[in-house]
């Protein structure tokens, strides 16, 4: 293991996939910049690696080269930059254009297939964040922990493990179970990884090498990002096939909510708004939902309640629902808005959902961090039918932003929000609508509930204001990924 520092500034090398905003798909984008700030303050020296994708080398403007990595096939030749903007926090980025140059997601082609080489490419950045945590780095700081971020970067603790010398100790963070890297077995051994590693215990997943796996089995530690999800995932179904080794290693996982952004996410000072506004000024907000119905092409209705969603469209976010509810929430009366993009047949049903309700529901197919925003502002609530979410941020913006969100009672969705009910009223916690069963009527049974607070005037007013009173800064959460790593220094 690598010398410690005083444990009261332990070093920490961050390791992602995506980093907001020079990389971002989803809460993972978020995550990857606002926690690394918060550990800073906290006087964690953390770092961040991510793999330089075009908007990434795009979007730096103080970068140097600080080593350079001989191709070792199937690697080939990389250097490492390191950059001090925009994040304002370090961070190193792979440049290695054979692997990362392209035009597109970081995941998938312009047609939604995974890139054929994505074993190579996240092994190439689990593959040198190891290097980086150990006595093989050519860099003079060396981190006592690699703290890793979702498949992409779960090979890391397992190149750590085999690597004879000293090195850091590393921590597997679970941002969604559901993603898990895996490929045919010959890629063991491209990759590097021994012949013995090939096993239950080991990197092998039902006869392949699964990324997520050799995360999970290898770290010293497991987080996840709230408390209910570390808890769902350890059984079917919501293991996803991992909830045996996970229930073996529960002693060593934790579940840690994520925070969000306040200063990014904040009504008052957000200028994707047409007026900001704050828990004393509410009334304004209905200025950002006027605006929202015309640049979304619905009929500008004040006081008919206007819902919202912005997310991947993934089974996993539970939209199959939304589509079934469509025509009975638009005879409440009510409007919807929908932002997003990925599946090609939920993209083609929303949008054939709007053509049949004009004026009452506008979808938009696309990536818009700006629209985002103001939806957030602009909607009366925000519906997240999640099927399972292991946190979930958005529903965290709309409590901000005075939108409480409707949202199946799974992960961190149970974690963050608070169901409106006479008693919860009462004592001034009421944030939002939680729904039990993931049917059809179980979550048009709370938009009915929606409705009902929405025409009381005193109740809608608590919700909204409850929401944005609370603290979803990430100084608590934080707090607790320091604790984590000082434990796993003792
Ligand atoms: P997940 O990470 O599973 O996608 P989260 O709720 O944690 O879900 O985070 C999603 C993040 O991505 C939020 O910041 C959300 O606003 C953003 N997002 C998702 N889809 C879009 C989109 N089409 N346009 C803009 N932002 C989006
Ligand atoms: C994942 C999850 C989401 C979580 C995000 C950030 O993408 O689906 O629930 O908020 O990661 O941790």
């Amino acid at each position: 293991m690598a010398p410690a520092s005083p444990h009261s500034t332990p070093r920490v090398l961050f390791i992602t996939p995506e980093l907001h905003p020079l990389i971002k798909t989803g809460g993972l984008g978020d995550v990857s910049a606002a926690l690394p700030r918060a550990l800073r303050e906290l006087n964690v020296d953390v770092r961040v690696l991510i793999p330089g994708y075009p908007s990434v080398l795009a979007g730096l403007r103080d970068e140097q080269t600080i080593a350079q990595f001989a191709a070792q096939p199937p690697f080939p030749a990389a250097r490492l930059l390191s950059s001090n903007s925009p994040a304002s926090v370090p961070i190193f980025i792979v440049d290695c254009p054979a692997l990362y140059q392209r035009d597109g997601s970081p995941y998938v082609d312009a047609r939604g297939r995974d890139w054929p080489d994505n074993a190579v490419r996240f092994g190439l950045l689990s593959k040198i964040g190891a290097i980086l945590a150990s006595d093989a780095s050519p860099l003079s700081w060396r981190p006592e922990i690699a703290h890793c971020n979702d498949w992409q970067s779960g090979l890391v603790p397992a190149y750590l493990h085999f690597h004879p010398g000293e090195k850091a100790v590393s921590l597997m963070t679970i941002h969604n179970l559901a993603f898990q890297g895996f490929y045919p077995p010959d890629t063991v051994a491209q990759l590097g990884l021994p012949l013995r590693s090939f096993g239950i215990n080991g990197v092998e997943y039902f006869g392949g090498l699964s990324f997520l796996k050799a995360g999970l089995y290898y770290s010293d530690h497991i987080t996840t990002v709230s408390p209910t999800y570390a808890r769902e995932i350890q059984t079917a179904p919501l293991g996803f096939g991992m909830e045996g080794l996970l229930a073996a290693r529960c002693a060593h996982i934790s579940g840690i909510v994520n925070g969000i952004d306040t200063a990014e996410w904040n009504p008052s000072s957000d200028r994707a708004l047409v007026r900001n506004y704050a828990a004393a000024s509410l009334s304004v907000k209905a200025a950002n939902k006027m605006a929202l119905q015309r640049r979304m092409g619905l009929a500008v209705a004040p006081h008919i309640p206007l819902f919202g969603a912005v997310s991947r469209f993934t089974y996993q976010k539970g939209y199959d629902l939304l589509l079934q509810i469509a025509t009975r929430l638009t005879d409440l009366p009510a409007q919807l808005i929908v932002l997003g993009s990925g599946d090609p047949a939920l993209e083609q049903e929303l949008t054939s959902i709007a053509r049949q309700h004009p004026g009452k529901v506008s979808v938009r197919v696309g990536f818009d961090e700006k629209l985002a925003h103001l939806i957030e502002a602009g909607a009366d609530s925000f519906l997240m039918p999640s099927r399972f979410e292991p946190c979930g941020l958005n529903q965290m913006y709309s409590q901000r932003y005075g939108t409480p969100p409707v949202v199946h009672a799974t992960g961190g969705l149970l974690d963050t929000v608070v169901d409106c009910t006479p008693a919860t009223l009462a004592d001034g916690s009421a944030s939002g609508f939680l729904f039990t069963d993931m049917t059809a009527s179980s979550f048009l049974d709370a938009i009915l509930r929606v409705r009902a607070a929405y025409q009381d005037k005193p109740v809608w007013r608590s919700l909204m204001h409850n929401g944005m009173m609370k603290d979803f800064s990430w100084r608590a959460s934080a707090a607790g990924y320091r604790n984590v790593y000082l434990s796993l220094l003792t």
